[in-house]
């Protein structure tokens, strides 16, 4: 499996340090594959202590820091609106440090929160650092039978990061969404110019009456339709960015990522101390727009922090980075 390098864990594990509790409450909302929470835990091992709790809808992933921390983690927790919270591991942990994780969506991570601190009879109710690392993480992308790229090139398009929760695959909108619904998909997600979002969505109707989407050859269908549709630019990669985009608005679409953004931020006042502090790294303009625009009242920008050349050097995938510091106001 490819490893997910974390971006931007210097900048992140400094606002760590900088916390002054004795015993922070932090909560990572997008754990993936542990890369910033196994560090933060370690930082609040060799610090006086502190609970953390790592939150990710994709169950693989949870899965496997469980497997690969055992030691570490305390309990282990599943949420969904319906069933609620449920304890699936529990050992005898630590005294001053503890590590719980949950498998959820952090559009609920008020609910998720309130009910994990009733459970733990936890003293403190409130969070003085959370971090949301949005976007995909590259297990994810280079997992073929999940469709998340144009990269997995025999896939039917499914993009569902959590398949128990979600019954609609990326497919099933290629089919069923009008010509119209398809358009606006395109436009708003990634804000891409509405003459080539008609046209793409003119290009897949012509296409679904072909043959229904929802098999092998969907990733290369689209593909197809992208490099028709969308100009070229000088350079092949320039083309193949273009292309990406239509994936990128469609796993957007299949997961509601910007509305799930949208409801971590509206928790946000809700669930952060006083002095808290949020950081979300995000990766696209869809996502800056409503970080910048969208903020609900009582929070505010304090900075916006980049990738620091080497770090992209090291790691390309950290170029389009943007980890915005948030406080209470
Ligand atoms: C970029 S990865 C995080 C990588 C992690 N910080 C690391 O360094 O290993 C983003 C993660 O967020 C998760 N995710 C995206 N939207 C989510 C949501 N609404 N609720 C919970 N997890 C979500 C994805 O499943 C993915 O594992």
């Amino acid at each position: 499996m490819k490893k997910h390098v974390p971006v931007m864990l210097n900048e992140v594990l400094e606002y760590v340090t900088k916390i002054k509790e004795r015993f922070p409450m932090i909560v990572d909302v997008t754990l993936g594959y542990g890369g910033h929470s196994a560090k933060i835990y370690e930082l609040l091992k060799q610090r006086t202590g502190g609970f953390l709790l790592s939150i990710d809808w994709d169950k693989e992933a949870v899965d496997d820091v469980f497997d690969r921390f055992k030691e570490e983690v305390a309990f282990y927790f599943t949420y969904t609106p319906q069933e609620g919270l449920k304890k699936v591991y529990e050992s005898d942990g630590g005294e001053n440090v503890a590590w719980a994780i949950v498998h959820g969506n952090f559009a609920y991570i008020q609910t998720i929160l309130s009910e994990v601190i009733k459970e733990l009879q936890h003293e403190k109710h409130c969070v003085d650092l959370v971090l949301a690392d949005l976007g995909v993480s590259s297990p994810q992308l280079e997992d073929k039978k999940r469709g998340f790229s144009f990269a997995s090139s025999s896939a039917s398009l499914d993009m569902r990061m959590d398949p128990d929760t979600y019954n609609v695959k990326a497919y099933d909108l290629l089919n069923f969404l009008s010509r119209n619904e398809l358009k606006r998909l395109f436009e708003e997600n990634v804000g891409m110019p509405s003459k080539f979002a008609a046209s793409l969505a003119w290009e897949i109707e012509v296409e679904r009456e072909k043959k229904p989407f929802g098999d092998k050859d969907d990733v290369v269908r689209i593909q197809k339709i992208a490099n028709k549709v969308l100009p070229l630019r000088k350079s092949s990669l320039g083309r193949l960015n273009l292309a990406t985009l239509v994936f990128l608005a469609l796993r957007m679409a299949v997961n509601m990522e910007l509305d799930n953004l949208r409801e971590l931020l509206e928790n946000l006042p809700h669930i952060l101390c006083e002095k808290g502090t949020a950081l979300i790294i995000a990766f696209h303009s869809g996502e800056w727009r409503i970080i910048e625009e969208k903020l609900p009242h009582g929070m505010g920008i304090d900075e916006v922090v980049v990738p620091t050349r080497g770090e992209i050097r090291e790691n390309p995938k950290a170029r389009s980075a943007k980890m915005y510091v948030l406080s209470r106001t």
